[in-house]
Order: structure tokens, then C-alpha cells, then sequence
């Protein structure tokens, strides 16, 4: 009992930790979500490259690669053009979180320096949809927060998902928030012979890669 209980009091120190900066980025990530990423990358099946689609000001970012740096595992390629999707544009609903030199180029890499993972992360300053164009290795992780509709997301969905080794994780955000997540995760996952379903916490939908 000692040893299980060692193991798993670390880990919430480490989760504590974590929570205690990411709590400072700016942004939609909630905590559960945050450690669930965390624990993906850390401890998450197969080997290949961690990939985050939609990086804003790092959020997701920091948990995900404290999360594999902590174990000295992939480094995450984290794809982002930094120029905020449609609801940070002016006169949307999240405009006043857009930065005035409408980028979050500055501030995402700021936040990477300041919360120790600069080394571990691989800024990709692109759409996805140009990214994937040169992209040519195998994925265990893949996280997808990016353009929130249908189109972007099904495209993300598609693209990358050709990349997924067996085993690997993908996980979309704001499932049942927005209804691009939504509708990808229930018409391409939810019934697929080709994933099987890990759960959902919060707004985050998780599924396995069985195939390949
Ligand atoms: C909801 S935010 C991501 C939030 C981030 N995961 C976090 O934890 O704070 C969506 C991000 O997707 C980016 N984005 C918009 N269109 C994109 C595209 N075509 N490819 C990649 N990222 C895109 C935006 O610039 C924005 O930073």
C-alpha cells in the first residue's frame, strides 16, 4: 500500500504544481481537463510525436509538455498561426482576449519561458492545414483545439488522425461546447470500429486508436 500510495501522492503534487501556473495563462482549458492532458503525455501508450492543434497563450501547451518532459518523453509540436480563430476577432464574443498586436505569438512564447518548457515544445507558427502538408511522422498523442468549425475541425480530424500509431490518444476540446467538435466526434468516433472510446471529461472527448 505504501508504494501505490507514494506514487500517487507525487503525482498530485506535480499536478498541484502544474495547476499552479497554468492557472495564471489566459484561456478556456479547465483543471480536470489540464491534468487529463497531463497524464496523456506523461503516461499516455505507444511512442511518437505529441501534437496539440490550437495553442493560443499556451495553456494546454504548459500541461501537455509538463507532462511528457517530466518522464523525458516526445516533445510536443504545437501548431497554432497565432492570429485567434473567428471569436477573437473584433466585435466576437472573445475579442478582448486577442492581445493588441493581434497576435498571440509573444505572449504563448513568454508563457513557455516563464513555465519551463521552452525546450520542450516545437512551435509550429501555421494553420494546421498547411502544417499537415509537411508533416510526415508517426503520432501517439494528438490534441485538437483549433478552428472550431465543422469544416476546420473535420479537416483536422482527417489530416492528422492518417499519422495516429495504434494505441495513440486523440483528444478534441469543447465536445457538446461547440458544434464543430461535436459533430466530428459523433459522426467519425463515437460509432468507429477503429476507436474506442476512453471517456469524456469535461468538455474534453477521448478516444483510443485500435487500428494499424
Ligand atoms: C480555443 S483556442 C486554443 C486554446 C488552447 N488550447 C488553450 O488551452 O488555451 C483556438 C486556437 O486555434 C487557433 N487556430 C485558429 N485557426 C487555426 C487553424 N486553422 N490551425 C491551427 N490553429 C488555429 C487560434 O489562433 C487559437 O489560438
Amino acid at each position: 500500500m505504501q508504494k501505490e500510495f507514494d506514487k500517487l501522492f507525487k503525482e498530485i503534487l506535480d499536478l498541484t504544481n502544474v495547476s499552479e501556473k497554468t492557472k495564471n495563462i489566459d484561456g478556456w482549458l479547465e483543471e480536470m481537463e489540464g491534468c487529463a492532458l497531463y497524464a496523456i503525455a506523461k503516461f499516455g501508450p505507444a511512442k511518437g510525436a505529441i501534437v496539440e492543434i490550437g495553442s493560443f497563450k499556451g495553456k494546454s501547451t504548459v500541461w501537455i509538455a509538463q507532462g511528457s518532459k517530466s518522464r523525458n518523453r516526445e516533445k510536443v509540436y504545437s501548431i497554432d498561426p497565432h492570429t485567434g480563430s473567428v471569436e477573437n476577432k473584433p466585435g466576437h464574443k472573445f475579442a478582448s482576449h486577442m492581445p493588441p498586436e493581434g497576435t498571440t505569438k509573444f505572449v504563448f512564447l513568454r508563457n513557455l519561458k516563464k513555465y519551463g518548457v521552452y525546450d520542450w515544445v516545437v512551435p509550429i507558427i501555421k494553420k494546421s492545414e498547411d502544417a499537415v502538408k509537411n508533416w510526415n511522422k508517426p503520432i501517439r498523442f494528438l490534441f485538437i483545439d483549433g478552428d472550431h468549425r465543422y469544416k476546420y475541425v473535420r479537416n483536422d480530424f482527417l489530416e492528422w488522425s492518417r499519422y495516429l500509431v495504434k494505441g495513440a490518444i486523440i483528444a478534441f476540446h469543447d465536445y457538446y461546447v461547440w458544434s464543430g467538435p461535436t459533430k466530428v466526434v459523433n459522426k467519425y468516433l463515437r460509432s468507429s470500429s477503429e476507436f474506442s472510446t476512453l471517456g469524456f471529461i469535461k468538455s474534453l472527448a477521448l478516444y483510443q486508436y485500435l487500428k494499424k
